[in-house]
C-alpha cells in the first residue's frame, strides 16, 4: 500500500499498475471505520487496483466548528487500511485539490431542496466539486460510497449523469454497531454516554419499520419524531419519509415507490444521520 500525496505520484502509480487494470475507488474524509473498510473490501473484490481517497473537503461544511471539530486520524486510517488489500491511499492538501477556488455552481433540482440539502446549504455543492474533482484525477471505473448518506449517493449519480462521466457508482450497505447505531466518523465525536444513548436512533428506525402498517405516513414520522425527541440526549433535526428517487415527501403508502425514512439528530452537539428502506 502505498501513501501519495500529490495527483502527479497518484497518477503515475495508477498508470504502472499496468494497462486495463479495472480502477475501484472509495473516497473518503478519514476518521475510517469498518463502514469504509465495507466499501474499500467491496472494491478489492470487483477491481484489480483499489484507491482510496483520505481529504476533508473544506468545501462541504456550511458550519466551520463542524469542519474545525471532524476528527482527523491519517496514522491510525493508515493502519486500519493497512489490514486490506488497498493498493493507493490518495492523501492531499487543499492546495492540491483546489489549486484555485472552485466557482463551480451545481444544479440538482428538488434532489437538493430537502433534508441535507435544505439544512446544510451549500453542502452539496461542496461534496459534488470535490468528487468530480478528485474523479477527475483517479479516473476510476467504480466508486464506492454508503448507503447511510442517501441523499449524497443521489446527488453523485445526478452529476454523474450530468457531467457525462463513465464511472459506475456502486451503493453499499449501512453497517452498524453492535448496538444498531450506523458506523460514521462522527461518532467518534460522542461520549459513551451519548454513545450509548444515539443507538436510540437506529432502534427506533427499525421500530418503525415494524409499524408501518398501523399508521399513516404523517402518524409514522410524528412516532418516529417523538421516540428520538424522548430520549433527553437526542434532539431530531429531521424526519422524512421520502421516495428514493427523487427523494420527495411520501403521502402515502399506496404511492408506487420504495419508501425512506431518514432522519438527522443531534446528539449533543454531534449531528448524525440514519436511514431506513421501510
Ligand atoms: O461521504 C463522505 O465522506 C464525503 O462526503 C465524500 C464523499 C468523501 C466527499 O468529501
Amino acid at each position: 500500500m502505498k501513501l501519495l500525496k500529490t495527483v502527479g505520484e497518484l497518477q503515475q502509480q495508477i498508470q504502472d499498475s499496468g494497462k486495463g487494470a479495472s480502477v475501484g475507488f472509495v473516497p473518503t474524509m478519514g476518521a475510517l471505520h469498518e463502514g469504509h473498510i465495507s466499501l474499500v473490501k467491496q472494491a478489492v473484490a470487483d477491481n484489480s487496483l483499489v484507491v482510496v481517497s483520505i481529504f476533508v473537503n473544506p468545501n462541504q461544511f456550511n458550519d466551520p466548528k463542524d469542519l474545525e471539530r471532524y476528527p482527523r486520524t491519517l496514522e491510525a486510517d493508515l493502519n486500519l487500511l493497512k489490514t486490506t488489500e488497498c493498493d493507493l491511499v490518495f492523501a492531499p492538501d487543499a492546495k492540491e485539490v483546489y489549486p484555485e477556488q472552485d466557482t463551480r455552481i451545481f444544479n440538482f433540482g428538488k434532489l437538493e431542496e430537502v433534508m441535507e440539502g435544505k439544512f446544510r446549504p451549500g453542502h452539496f455543492n461542496g461534496v459534488a466539486q470535490v468528487v468530480s474533482r478528485l474523479f477527475d484525477m483517479v479516473k476510476p471505473d467504480k466508486a464506492y460510497f454508503g448507503l447511510k448518506d442517501f441523499q449524497q449517493l443521489a446527488i453523485i449519480k445526478n452529476m454523474v449523469k450530468q457531467l457525462d462521466l463513465s464511472v459506475e457508482i456502486v451503493p453499499c450497505a449501512i453497517v452498524r454497531e453492535d448496538s444498531g447505531l450506523a458506523m460514521s466518523s462522527r461518532n467518534e465525536l460522542l461520549s459513551a454516554e451519548e454513545r450509548k444513548n444515539a443507538s436510540v436512533i437506529a432502534k427506533t428506525l427499525f421500530s418503525a419499520k415494524e409499524l408501518k402498517t398501523q399508521k399513516s405516513v404523517q402518524e409514522l414520522v410524528e412516532w418516529i419524531s417523538n421516540e428520538i425527541n424522548n430520549n433527553p440526549f437526542l434532539d431530531v433535526e429531521y424526519v422524512e419519509i421520502v421516495d428514493d428517487e427523487e427523494l420527495q415527501t411520501v403521502k402515502s403508502w399506496d404511492e408506487p415507490t420504495t419508501k425512506i425514512a431518514c432522519v438527522a439528530v443531534f446528539c449533543g452537539k454531534v449531528r448524525l444521520i440514519d436511514n431506513i428502506i421501510l
